[in-house]
């Protein structure tokens, strides 16, 4: 992968090694086998966190555990988020594993790229169902873990990870966007909904960050570095984001340092969104 981060820039990518915010804490990241979600975990269990690493592809979530500390530090399953009897499943596993959840992190997406006359239903179907239908759901059969968590221990937390495309749109990713946008919007119903029993509810809306994802863009360019160049002049800073920038807005919603932030939407794209 190219890779460039600016010689000014703080190394972040193990936290502040002072910070235990998750030490008792469980916490369970939905496609955290590679990109940002694995950042998530890796920056969750830093501080102290049993984290559960679910992922559609098994091995990658295996090595993400591995990343973490392995077995001693929590669990890895494979799931699928489109599907209700996975989603489940995992569930089970976690409670017998962890008794409970106290963070639950919605990451598992997918980008395909096309306008409406390009995405055939059954691609924006697709789409619908790991990126909104996912969050949905998965929050729906993980909600009881919370809910007990957050009644015993005084709070817990859910974060999606929503996209800037969630705020604002692209021209030729029509399904992506309206998908992330309904994430958007799931947030803050879910915000609504469960403030009185002391779930927090929040998303992160990344711009371009350096991914698998994005590298699968650069791949279908016929010169990817240009392609990279031209991407990484979009940001008002002028680079592409990290991984690790996501996980550390991640670990600051489901940290209880945020216990009065409910059904925001931050952003973190070096400034795409604001103009
Ligand atoms: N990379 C970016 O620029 C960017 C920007 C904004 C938002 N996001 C969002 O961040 C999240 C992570 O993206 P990434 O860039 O790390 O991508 P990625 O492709 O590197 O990682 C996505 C992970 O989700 C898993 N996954 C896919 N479908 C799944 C399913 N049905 N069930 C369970 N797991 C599944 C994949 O196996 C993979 O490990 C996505 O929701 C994405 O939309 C990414």
């Amino acid at each position: 992968m190219t890779t460039f981060v600016p010689p000014h820039m703080p190394d972040i990518s193990s936290g502040n090694p002072t910070a235990r915010r998750f030490a008792g804490k469980d916490c369970v990241i939905s496609g955290a086998g590679s990109g940002i979600g694995r950042a998530i975990a890796l920056r969750l269990a830093a501080e102290g966190a049993r984290v559960a690493i679910l992922d559609i592809n098994t091995d990658a979530a295996d090595e993400t555990l591995e990343m973490c500390g392995g077995s001693g530090r929590g669990l890895a399953l494979s799931i699928d988020v489109r599907s209700e009897t996975s989603v489940a499943a995992a569930a089970d596993a976690v409670r017998q594993h962890f008794g409970g959840v106290d963070v639950l992190v919605n990451n598992a997406g997918i980008e395909i790229l096309g306008t409406i006359d390009e995405t055939a239903p059954e691609v924006w179907d697709e789409v619908m169902a790991v990126n909104l239908r996912g969050p949905y759901l998965t929050s729906r059969v993980f909600l009881p873990q919370l809910l007990q968590r957050a009644d015993t221990k005084g709070g817990a937390a859910i974060v999606h990870n929503a996209s800037l495309m969630g705020l604002v749109s692209s021209a030729g990713l029509a399904a992506y966007c309206a998908s992330k946008a309904g994430v958007v919007s799931l947030t803050r119903s879910m915000a609504l909904d469960y403030a009185s029993r002391n779930l927090r509810v929040n998303c992160v809306c990344p711009g371009i960050i350096h991914t698998p994802m994005l590298e699968r863009r650069f791949d279908l360019q016929p010169d990817r570095d240009a392609a990279y160049r031209t991407m990484a002049m979009r940001p008002p800073v002028h680079y592409i984001g990290r991984p690790e920038d996501v996980a550390a807005s991640v670990a600051y919603l489901a940290a209880d340092e945020a216990r009065f932030v409910t059904g925001s939407a931050l952003t973190i794209d070096g400034g795409v969104g604001a103009a």
